[in-house]
């Protein structure tokens, strides 16, 4: 396995492991991705795919780069595990956010079977660029997931129209197909949540803010407008399967 076969899109993913390695390491990063993510953007929408799951103890986040999500996870989920490959940002978790954290890929999660009682990952590159790399993470995730656990799922929207096509080809953007592919894995589809849909710079002035809020709140929940997707699947049980 490597990171230059072809994807079902046709398109060449062009990263090998050590290249996501070197794109995701040094000083500016962990800057760039604070600058990119809005807390409480990160905040509502999480709560929006955990609720009603009811109690979930153990959490991992995996490629969790600055450690937001699993922070916000944390506020949910007593024991929250950060996992990234980037020595740079686990680093920077271990220092500015009082949470374990662990430098592993996510193709080989170092972590026994059974561990969590939920998974997530949002955007993280062995996951979007190859279809290999993807069904690996995800065996993975399901691996370290308890029987009735869940794995949360989040990508781009490729369904967006304010995704720019070119993003969407270059990117694997979670969709139907995927989900059988995780329900013939053993994965029961809980449920799609969509969010994000008004433009990163509103949030940054304080006139724009509260209208950002509404189109967010309003549009942000919509299959057509929303940037943002994830899916939520539960392990099932072999008898319920
Ligand atoms: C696009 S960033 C997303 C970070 C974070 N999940 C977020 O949404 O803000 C991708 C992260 O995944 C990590 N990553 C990429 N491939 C990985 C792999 N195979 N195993 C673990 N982490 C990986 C990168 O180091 C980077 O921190």
């Amino acid at each position: 396995m490597n990171g230059s076969s072809r994807g079902r899109t046709g398109v060449v993913a062009d990263l090998s492991i050590a290249e996501i390695k070197e794109a995701y390491e040094g000083g500016e990063i962990t800057g760039i991705w604070e600058e990119r993510l809005i807390p409480e953007r990160e905040r509502s929408f999480l709560e929006r795919c955990l609720k009603g799951l009811g109690e979930l103890p153990t959490g991992l986040d995996v490629g969790g780069g600055i450690g937001l999500h699993a922070l916000l996870l944390h506020e949910r989920v007593p024991f929250v595990v950060h996992l990234d490959y980037s020595w740079t940002m686990c680093s920077y978790v271990g220092h500015t956010r009082a949470l374990p954290t662990v430098q592993g890929n996510a193709l080989r999660l170092p972590f026994t079977s059974g561990s969590f009682d939920v998974v997530m990952t949002y955007g993280v590159s062995t996951f979007v660029r190859n279809d290999d790399w993807r069904i690996q993470t995800v065996e993975e995730m399901m691996r370290v997931t308890r029987l009735g656990g869940f794995i949360l799922i989040s990508t781009a929207n490729g369904r967006s129209l304010h995704v720019p096509p070119r993003r969407t080809q270059r990117l694997h953007t979670v969709d139907a197909e995927d989900i059988r592919m995780f329900v013939q894995r053993g994965l029961q589809h809980v449920r799609t949540a969509y969010g994000e849909a008004a433009p990163h710079f509103l949030f940054r002035t304080a006139w724009g803010r509260p209208f950002a809020q509404v189109l967010d709140a309003t549009l942000g929940r919509s299959a057509l407008f929303a940037t943002q997707k994830a899916v939520v699947l539960q392990k099932l049980y072999p008898s319920d399967r």
